[in-house]
């Protein structure tokens, strides 16, 4: 049997866009997913089983019915403020679970791992453009527990002979450009959903918040990376790790940003009319521009961005939300 690849949280919004580039690519796919957040009908390819990834035999059985050599470990809980008002619940889920789950995998013979962590490990940066080698000051307890994810992959690759790849994520946008699966309701919307949500009329307006930052328009500056281009970051992270790549971490972004006011003029530009906005307070914590340096995944893992366009990026939120307003 071809070498199956076991995707937790693979029912949510990263998870289930790099499933289906998989898919498509005809692997052995094996979602586990609890549905907390995710979404049944976002899985088009592989099977899917509804479960816990602290389920030691179901993690066991399912490595040994379907000759897993991969985890790619999307399952995490990823909203910084709720993070802020409940570590504990935080550093569980995200750290003490994971630990577990990779202790399992390793008692099931496990090769790789592919795991998703976050440019929030960087917190607020020195410099507005950041390398895997800036260093890593998270300032909020999802940050720290991505960072203290990526030590302990360090350390159990090291002593337990699995390699690895972690994707440090910068900002996810848009939705498969083939509008078969996008995002859907999540607790952590982005400000390209928001925006989305606002031009459908879900939402009254779009917060911008902030509008006095050191920045060409006072707006926060972030790298939009296109889902699907993130996928094929996961994508060539297998390759890399199948040749026999050492363990390594990447940034994923573009090497460029936009600010929210200019989020939102290519939303109404897209969408044709105007989208409602109320000016608020900076949020704390916020850093005023995060851009990825990506010379690394681009020389390393040999990803070339497809989706490299904001209009694209708005044009498919866009119309996911109208399709998902009706
Ligand atoms: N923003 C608004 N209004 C909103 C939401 C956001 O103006 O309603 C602004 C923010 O101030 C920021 C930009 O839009 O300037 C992007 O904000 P997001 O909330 O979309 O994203 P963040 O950059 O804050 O956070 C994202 C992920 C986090 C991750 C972080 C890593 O959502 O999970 O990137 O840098 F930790």
């Amino acid at each position: 049997m071809k070498p199956g690849i076991l995707v937790t949280g693979g029912a949510g919004y990263i998870g289930s866009h790099t499933g289906l580039h998989w898919g498509e690519a005809g692997e052995n796919l094996v979602i586990l997913d609890d549905l907390s957040t995710g979404h049944r009908e976002a899985v088009q390819y592989g099977k899917f089983v509804q479960g816990d990834m602290d389920d030691k035999a179901l993690v066991l059985d399912l490595i040994a019915q379907h000759n897993i050599d991969t985890l790619v470990h999307f399952a995490a809980k990823t909203c910084v403020p709720e993070s802020v008002a409940r570590p504990l619940h935080y550093y569980d889920n995200n750290v003490a679970k994971f630990g577990r789950l990779l202790d399992y995998c390793v008692e099931g013979g496990i090769k790789q791992v592919i795991f998703s962590s976050s440019a929030a490990v960087y917190g607020k940066p020195k410099e507005s453009e950041v390398t895997e080698n800036t260093p890593c000051e998270p300032i909020n307890p999802y940050g720290a527990s991505k960072l203290m994810d990526e030590v302990i992959l360090r350390d159990a690759a090291k002593a337990h002979g699995f390699r690895f790849v972690a994707l440090r994520y910068f900002n996810v946008a848009g939705c498969d450009v083939k509008q078969r699966i996008g995002r859907d309701n999540d607790d952590v919307p982005g400000l390209v959903k928001i925006v989305a949500e606002a031009a459908v009329g879900k939402r009254e307006y779009v917060p911008i918040t902030g509008t006095d930052y050191e920045t060409p328009d006072g707006t926060g500056i972030r790298d939009y990376i296109h889902v699907d281009d993130l996928a094929e970051a996961h994508v060539q992270a297998l390759t890399y790790l199948r040749e026999g790549g050492t363990n390594n971490i990447f940034n994923c972004g573009y090497g460029h940003g936009y600010s929210v006011r200019e989020i939102i003029q290519m939303a109404e530009k897209v969408w044709g009319k105007s989208i409602p906005i109320k000016i608020m307070p900076r949020r704390p914590g916020d850093p005023a521009c995060l851009i990825a340096n990506n010379e690394k995944i681009t020389e390393i893992l040999k990803w070339k961005a497809q989706h490299d366009d904001l209009e694209v990026i708005l044009k498919t939120a866009l119309d996911w939300e109208k399709r998902h307003s009706l």
